[in-house]
């Protein structure tokens, strides 16, 4: 293993850019500056939902050491900085009046990267619900779809004049499924009629918000969806294995591109939907900008005999895996490109989010980290495949800019290229980061 990448910037295309990605909650520290409650902030408080009950309180107290963070994300050399506003953080009712810290904080932050030469990837929702919202019923209540959209004017108005991009949800799956049927985020319910909801709500309140994002003069609308290689643990396992890729692959995707929900997933789904969910899907399908594609790792599913619908679970692969469990397989991410880009044809596509969490530690002063260096150059070599196959992908985010609170895991799972130690918070770039400098320095200004 090696301390570099064997890529270099000229292997990608001209304008391709290469950034680094986090979230508000994750690194800013919700105790700070006014924010409000979020479902997460009250989720952690509860016993039981999240590792040690970690909170995301202080986090990495990114609230007040923004400015060393965003001097260490241009020193890597990246182009882009993805991040994202903690709703509460902005409005703390969940709606009405902002909170005047927050729009200080966001607007220096957002000067901060401009400063540096860096283009702002902005997400408006990274998992944030203010409380008050959760209590009216949260991303199961239709109305979400004009709460999120007044939010996202909101941004707009005071900082859409800076920003290189926008995108509105972070894995709707995630946001749905993972938090309202198996339970594991906030707001931790375990309920196929609220999950049903949800995978339609977030799609309306995308569709909605986008609209009206673009009626107001925004450009550059987008969305990020995560992907899995989904594959069946052994033979006979192919009903389970297509009833998740149509969930967690295909839902979104299709509804976005075409217009429709999977047959493999209407199936469970169907009557659990909200009424008129039909008549939403042309609003759904309106044209993006871009599309955000977060992938990580390879899935084997398998039946789950006697269970109700989808009747599938995980199982461990025989695969190398991070400290996530999950099994590392690049080939998965130039599959899933390829497969998008006959999808959404023509769209520019990005790696939003790429990584993987590694037990790292501190020895004179130095994080080796061999496994992600050669994690991320087998999956920088799988978007080279793509991009040689024709497929539109325009840039490259890793996950994640530093070690921070990996929600229901709490701050165990490091992830970061930059190692916070979660005593006195300090940041040592780790071996990964010093070869994406080496990949990335000089910075060429970009040719756009
Ligand atoms: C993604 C999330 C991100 C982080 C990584 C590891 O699902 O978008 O916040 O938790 O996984």
């Amino acid at each position: 293993m090696t301390a570099t990448f064997s890529h270099k910037r000229t292997d990608f295309p001209d304008g391709f850019l290469f950034g680094a990605a986090t979230s508000a909650t994750q690194i800013e520290g919700t105790a700070f500056g006014g924010a409000g409650a979020s479902h997460w902030d009250t989720f952690a408080l509860t016993p039981g939902n999240v590792v040690r009950a970690e909170t995301a309180a202080r986090a990495c107290d990114h609230y007040h050491r923004w400015a060393e963070d965003l001097d260490l994300v241009a020193a890597a050399g990246f182009d882009a900085y993805r991040f994202s506003i903690n709703w509460a953080r902005l409005l703390p009712e969940g709606m009405g009046a902002p909170n005047p810290a927050a729009i200080s904080f966001y607007d220096r932050l957002i000067d901060g990267m401009l400063e540096r030469g860096m283009q702002p990837f902005i997400t408006l929702y990274h998992w944030d619900l203010p409380s008050t919202l959760a209590h009216r019923g949260g991303w199961a209540n239709r109305d979400i779809t004009g709460w999120f959209t007044d939010y996202a004017l909101t941004v707009q108005r005071r900082f859409g004049d800076r920003l290189a991009s926008t995108a509105t949800l972070n894995e709707p799956w995630c946001v749905a499924w993972l938090s309202h049927f198996l339970g594991l985020h906030a707001p931790g319910l375990r309920d196929i009629s609220a999950a049903a909801r949800a995978m339609h709500f977030t799609l309306t309140a995308h569709a909605e918000a986008l609209a009206a994002l673009r009626a107001e003069g925004a450009k550059s609308l987008g969305i990020v969806l995560n992907f899995e290689h989904i594959e069946p643990a052994s033979p006979g396992d192919e009903g389970a294995a297509a009833t998740e890729e149509a969930l967690f692959n295909r839902w979104f995707a299709e509804a976005l591109a075409l217009g429709r929900y999977p047959a493999e997933a209407l199936e469970g789904l169907e009557r659990w939907l909200p009424a008129r969910w039909q008549a939403d899907l042309d609003t759904i399908r309106a044209p993006l900008d871009w599309l955000g594609v977060n992938y990580y790792r390879r899935a084997l599913k398998a039946t789950a005999p006697g269970s109700p619908w989808p009747a599938s679970r995980e199982v461990e692969g025989p695969l190398p895996k991070t400290t996530m469990g999950w099994e590392i397989l690049p080939d998965g991410l130039a599959d899933r490109l390829t497969k998008l880009a006959q999808l959404f044809p023509g769209l520019p596509l990005y790696v939003t989010e790429n990584g993987m969490s590694a037990n790292d530690h501190i020895h004179d002063g130095a994080v080796a980290d061999p496994e992600r260096i050669a994690y991320v150059d087998a999956h920088l070599a799988a978007c080279r495949a793509a991009i040689a196959a024709g497929v539109p992908l325009k840039g490259y985010f890793y996950w994640s800019l530093m070690d921070n609170y990996e929600w229901a895991l709490g701050y165990d799972k490091r992830f970061g290229l930059i190692h916070v130690d979660s005593e006195s918070l300090k940041r040592t770039p780790k071996w990964s980061y010093q070869a994406f400098q080496h990949m990335l320095l000089p910075r060429t200004l970009p040719s756009r």
